[in-house]
């Protein structure tokens, strides 16, 4: 199979974003885990837990979006501000009925950004919150002068403003935030929007609506008609099921039959049926993409690991996630122009976490190696292939700086294959290469074996006359740079 890589064409710019992450307050998905506090024996810097933060920092997470999720519609921002100790601890309704004590809040989260070098993707209450406490929750963090909200910032001991990049208004309005119509959110959409104060007139705050669940397209051209001239990006909700069902059995993340394999494969590569299809009705009203889809959460979700909390969505990280993670990121880089954040849900401990802990210890998944090979892809210039790659098989082509970066997945869970990319004659050499891949369809690591999975060095790479030979094993990630 051969497929010629077109240097001479521009394609559009990769997003960095498309590699944002999502922490919720869910289970342990903050504390305990990114978030231990100052006086944890876990060794941490201004609570944020540093082998954790180290890790992240490796795979530059551009973004972080948070409170929720559904716990987002039920957060009082007022709530998490102030000295610890008087901070109203409050029940999370959504996930486990178990008491927040609120010791992560607005300063804790941008001191976690501070440390990750990750912009901000806040989102707002709009389900049980006001237009009133969104606006002051906004003044409290971007107001440089004199008013109330900046006051008391300054008095809880943040001097200048923090920047706000992102700010989603409802998350799930259709199911959890609310329930609601598309007619009716599309209406507190534009309520809630006109009194968001903008006081940064050259960095405006970017502005996320609630966008449909998987293939509700009446929700997305219904926004789109009423809201459409008031947003910067609307989003997308799906997850990776292997059984297909909300049910009681949605899969288990290891120790799966192989026909779980392939289901989970196929139902991954929906994603590329979903945002074409969204993209197509966005197209109506807004030809020029001037409106991005924003894919705020994503992943697999399988049953959670036995013996743990129902409510903290706990589950084991296998190659099988790294395949789910490399097919999202490929298609995403596809609809470059049009997908320009994604969130995978969610970065430590929940659904396809980066990293899961346990008291002291932590690990790295395959899915974080995923992100860790894939970031050269971040703000590079989507490059286009011609030719067919096998059906098990996808890839990315990008550029920057010079250098040319091909990433590609063979999720057959047998088949080796043997893929030649051509084209790339004003490339000299193979700067680096690397590869993830596994014996078995649910390799993971554990905390007795926490490099079972790991990234290693590709040996099966020929680069002669601006030809690429690569042979992959079956289950494999491959990176490649050329420069
Ligand atoms: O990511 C877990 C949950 O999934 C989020 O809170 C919610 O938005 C979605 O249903």
């Amino acid at each position: 199979m051969t497929v010629e890589i077109i240097l001479q064409k521009t394609g559009p710019q990769i997003s960095k974003y498309i590699y944002g992450q999502f922490s919720e307050h869910l289970g342990n998905g903050i504390y305990g885990s990114l978030y231990v506090g100052d006086h944890s024996d876990i060794p941490n810097v201004n609570g944020m837990r540093s082998d954790v933060v180290n890790a992240l920092k490796k795979i530059h997470v551009p973004v972080l979006r948070w409170p929720g999720g559904l716990f987002a519609d039920t957060y009082h921002w007022r709530d998490g501000i102030g000295p610890k100790d008087g901070r109203k601890k409050i029940v999370n309704t959504n996930w486990g009925d178990v008491t927040e004590n609120n010791h992560f809040g607005t300063h804790e989260y941008f001191e976690l950004l501070r440390q990750l070098g990750a912009d901000a993707y806040i989102n707002a209450n709009i389900g049980s919150g006001t237009v009133q406490e969104m606006a002051e929750w906004v003044e409290y963090m971007t107001m440089p002068g004199e008013s109330p909200m900046a006051n008391l910032r300054r008095q809880n001991g943040q001097k200048t403003p923090w920047p706000v990049k992102f700010f989603g208004i409802g998350n799930e309005s259709w199911g959890g935030g609310g329930n609601m119509r598309p007619e009716y959110y599309a209406d507190v959409y534009r309520q809630y929007q006109t009194f968001l104060p903008q006081y940064d007139k050259e960095h405006p705050i970017y502005k996320v609506a609630c966008g449909p669940n998987e293939d509700d397209y009446h929700w997305t051209d219904t926004v789109m008609n009423a809201a459409g001239q008031y947003l910067d990006g609307i989003s997308l909700h799906y997850y990776t099921l292997p059984t297909g069902t909300w049910g009681q059995n949605k899969g288990d993340a290891t120790n799966f039959p192989e026909s779980q394999w392939s289901s989970t494969m196929t139902r991954a590569k929906h994603m590329d049926e979903l945002i074409t299809k969204h993209s197509t009705i966005m197209d109506h009203y807004d030809p020029e993409k001037k409106v991005n889809l924003i894919v705020d959460e994503w992943g697999t979700w399988y049953n959670v690991e036995k013996g743990t909390n129902p409510g903290f969505l706990h589950q084991q990280n296998t190659i099988r996630d790294a395949m789910v993670a490399a097919i999202n990121l490929n298609i995403f880089h596809k609809h470059a122009d049009r997908v320009y954040m994604a969130n995978i849900a969610q970065m430590v401990n929940v659904l396809q976490a980066m990293i899961l802990t346990k008291g002291d210890q932590m690990l790295k998944t395959p899915t974080y190696y995923v992100f860790d090979m894939y970031q050269k892809h971040m703000d590079a210039e989507l490059l286009e292939g011609i030719g067919q790659v096998p059906d098990n098989v996808t890839y990315t082509a990008s550029r920057k700086n010079g250098t040319v970066t091909i990433s590609i997945c063979n999720y057959d869970a047998h088949e080796n294959q043997v893929i030649t990319f051509n084209g790339l004659k004003t490339l000299k050499t193979i700067d680096s290469a690397q590869i993830l891949t596994a014996d078995k369809l649910d390799a993971h690591n554990t905390f007795e074996n926490p490099n079972a999975v790991s990234e290693a060095t590709f040996t099966g790479a020929k680069f002669d006359h601006g030809e690429l030979q690569l042979a992959l094993p079956s289950k494999s990630v491959v990176s490649i740079t050329l420069k």
